[in-house]
């Protein structure tokens, strides 16, 4: 694992975008896969920022998301959907028909994942995005005795509702369920890229990097994959060795 510690927000997410833009000058057809949560939006403004500046395009590139609340539709201002068009899609040259995003409205919410996988198979991640959840979450893979390998639906935890609770108006009209890449979809891409922030997430950060592998931290099993890079803030890495 290479773990980078950075001392300001700038730094990480330019170093984070960095990475983003690299991989697209030499790969201009490079598949993204993408995260949403507070984390990544300075990333994403990086990017934006880099082509505004001509300095890099995703006009050949593919993304997929991580995941979906089920039962709020993609025009819903708190739809995954929603988010990634506004902090990113809008502003770039990626074409509409290469985004990969779980339809949380699918009338078969089994079958969009199915669906999902395939995209996924056939286009495998040169780079995965993610965030760290609380409880050690990657995408929405909760703490539990077992994990799933692919895209599937979940009932989300008691701790992920809280903290997305900040979202809506109150915690009652966070969506229970979400669509949500497997471990194996994530551990599939080439090059892992976990960003972490805050004080409030050092013990977890401890926990996923340093602690035994175990699938009630979900991104511990990150610690298997030949490829992961680790941007965090002071913060989030005060209790590393
Ligand atoms: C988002 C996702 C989640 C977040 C995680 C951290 O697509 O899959 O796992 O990455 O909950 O969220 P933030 O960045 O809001 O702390």
């Amino acid at each position: 694992m290479n773990i980078k510690t950075f001392a300001t927000q700038q730094e990480l997410d330019n170093h984070a975008a960095q990475i983003f833009a690299n991989l697209l000058q030499s790969k201009p057809n490079a598949v993204l896969g993408l995260a949403t949560g507070s984390t990544p939006i300075g990333l994403y403004n990086a990017l934006v920022q880099l082509y505004k500046n001509n300095e890099v395009s995703f006009k050949q590139a593919y993304t997929f998301n991580l995941d979906e609340y089920i039962g709020i539709t993609p025009d819903n201002p708190q739809s995954y959907s929603y988010f990634m068009h506004e902090q990113l899609f809008n502003h770039i040259d990626l074409p509409a028909e290469h985004i990969h995003l779980l339809d949380g409205t699918a009338s078969d919410a089994k079958e969009e994942c199915q669906r999902f996988e395939e995209k996924l198979t056939e286009k495998p991640l040169d780079i995965q995005l993610l965030g760290l959840g609380h409880n050690g979450h990657i995408a929405f893979n909760e703490p539990a005795e077992a994990l799933s390998a692919k895209t599937h639906i979940v009932k989300l935890d008691e701790k992920t509702l809280q903290a997305n609770a900040r979202f809506f108006a109150s915690i009652d009209e966070v969506p229970k369920h979400a669509m949500t890449m497997g471990i194996a979809s994530i551990m599939k891409a080439k090059h892992i890229l976990m960003l972490v922030r805050g004080a409030d997430k050092a013990a977890i950060v401890k926990q996923a990097l340093q602690g035994p592998i175990t699938t009630q931290v979900p991104a511990s099993l990150l610690q298997l994959h030949a490829n992961v890079t680790v941007l965090l803030d002071e913060e989030a890495g005060r209790m590393l060795d």
